[in-house]
């Protein structure tokens, strides 16, 4: 392990390899708080060819390898292993891997490596007049890497895809220490297997991104956002629905429920958004031209939407934004109210309604509540005792997370109830966040075992020596069972 230090202080300058243990606790533990493992270091390399080294002595001595950016991850993946085994684990942070190309207005393309964030380089697309089109509430410290990493999703997926439909290239060390990759950007280039896309919600388990080719959209201002009261998320995302049909720039489509707005209400001080209080709020924005004829155009588009009586419309800048307040400051709010268990999942549109009404019921069994209390069936949320659930997300694209205040952090049985839960009605038991430490045991429910078995010999062809992020993203050998479908 001296040897392996003394290495990587060779390859890197002076400074890039922090090895004090409050230092690189402080890396090994997670945003929520939930997640925390051991490390022995963490490297900061200063280029790609530099990051190669660094994956190469780690290989020389065994070390395992976990790449991490900016460490806004809800899934534990960017976190080494709770325990050594006698092995040393490296951190390999991509903080110092920071530049950003010119825009190529050409191809509405840019080149940015793994360490920039989503809000620089959703500032750097601004200044050429274009977009980046995936956005998150971690935009400050998310990274480029770390969103193509765990595919992010985004509040504006429902419009432009997650991370993956941005991808048109990426670089990245493999490892064993080869640079392999594409950043041409010729996305009519078909030339087999396409890396980029591989590597999109790898989660650090196949190589180390280190630069990026990146679709850029075209600048779509928010011409409307609207906040409307619902009686559940049935009903919201049927909303959602005629909204999209009749309104062509949909940007995003938000759900949260009564407990989300409680919390977010007490946290940040906000007023309550509508005269009275309901089950569910959907937060639609709308893109569209400020041009008058346009604007009229758009608000009879709107109201073609047959929106419910209880509905309130921002249209200028300030706003706008006292509306995504509610939404933007959610995650915020639960953190400063305990270390939640984060359950991100994806469910069809058509189950939404189902999915939640069997939710309470299922969150109070899986936390040992008693029947009695007030997470009854049918309710999406509510707060019993030190119980709290709290649901939101993305609903144009059925992506839910399910947010519970209460369990202690260490246990999991809530998490794998939700998860189970999601998957018996037809949904992934993982989403946007991506599969980390905290799900690979439930992977089997949402893919097959064949699909298991491709994606351990990709892993296996590629990482031999299985030193990237063990413990990520794949399930141990023995849990791949399928659940059964739910009686409702
Ligand atoms: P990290 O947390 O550092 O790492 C995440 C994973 O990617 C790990 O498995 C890590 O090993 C791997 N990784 C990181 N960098 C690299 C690299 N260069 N090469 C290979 N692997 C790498 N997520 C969403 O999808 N949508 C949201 O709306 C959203 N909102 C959020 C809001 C808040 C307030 C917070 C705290 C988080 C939110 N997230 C959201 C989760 C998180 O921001 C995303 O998962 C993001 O993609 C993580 O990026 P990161 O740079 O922080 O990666
Ligand atoms: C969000 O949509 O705000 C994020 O995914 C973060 C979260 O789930 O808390
Ligand atoms: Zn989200």
């Amino acid at each position: 392990m001296r040897n392996l230090l003394a290495d990587l202080r060779d390859i890197t300058a002076p400074g890039h390899v922090l090895a004090e243990p409050d230092v690189v606790a402080g890396y090994a533990t997670d945003w929520t708080r939930r997640y925390t493992g051991l490390a022995t270091c963490v490297v900061t390399p200063g280029s790609a060819a530099e990051l190669a080294d660094v994956v190469r002595a780690c290989a020389a001595d065994g070390a395992r390898i976990i790449p991490q950016g900016g460490n806004t991850g809800l899934v534990g993946g960017s976190i080494p292993p709770a325990s050594t085994d006698g092995l040393a684990a490296v951190i390999i942070s991509t903080r110092r891997l920071t530049s950003l190309e010119p825009v190529d207005l050409a191809s509405g393309q840019v080149t940015a490596e793994a360490g920039v964030t989503i809000a620089r380089l959703a500032a750097h697309a601004e200044s050429a007049g274009l977009r980046y089109g995936v956005d998150l509430a971690s935009r400050d410290s998310a990274t480029v890497g770390g969103t193509i990493a765990t595919n992010a999703g985004g509040i504006h997926a429902v419009r432009y895809g997650p991370t993956r439909s941005q991808v048109a290239g990426v670089k990245a060390v493999l490892a064993d220490g080869s640079i392999v990759g594409n950043l041409s950007g010729l996305t009519a280039a078909s030339s087999g297997y396409d890396l980029g896309q591989l590597l999109t919600g790898s989660e650090g388990t196949l190589a180390v991104i280190t630069q990026a080719r990146l679709l850029l959209r075209p600048a779509e201002p928010a011409a409307a956002v609207l906040l409307c009261g619902m009686a559940g998320i049935a009903e919201a995302a049927e909303l959602t629905g005629l909204i999209r049909a009749v309104v062509p720039g949909l940007l995003a489509a938000e759900y949260f429920d009564a407990a989300g707005l409680a919390l977010v209400r007490q946290a940040a001080g906000l007023p309550p958004p509508l005269p009275a209080e309901y089950q569910g709020y959907l937060l639609a924005e709308i893109a569209g031209a400020a041009d008058r004829q346009d604007h009229d155009h758009l608000l009879r588009q709107i109201a073609g939407a047959r929106l419910p009586g209880d509905t309130v419309l921002a249209q200028d800048a300030r706003g706008m934004a006292a509306l995504w307040a509610y939404r933007d400051r959610l995650t915020e709010a639960i953190a400063t109210a305990g270390i939640p268990h984060k359950i991100d999942v994806a469910v069809p549109a058509g189950e939404l309604g189902a999915f939640c009404a069997e939710l309470g019921d299922v969150v109070r069994d899986a936390a040992g509540v008693r029947r009695a209390g007030a997470l009854g069936a049918g309710r999406e949320s509510a707060h019993v005792g030190s119980l709290r659930l709290i649901v939101f997300g993305h609903i144009g694209v059925g992506n839910l997370h399910v947010n519970v205040l209460g369990p202690d952090p260490a246990d999991t049985q809530v998490d794998a109830a939700v998860a189970r839960l999601a998957a018996a009605h037809g949904g992934s038991v993982a989403a946007e966040h991506g599969v980390g430490r905290a799900k690979t045991g439930w992977l089997g429910w949402t893919r097959t075992p064949a699909e298991i078995s491709a994606m351990r010999a990709i892993k296996a062809a590629l990482d031999p020596a299985g030193l990237l992020n063990p413990g990520v993203l794949l399930p141990p050998e023995t849990a791949t069972e399928r659940p059964e479908r739910a009686t409702t």
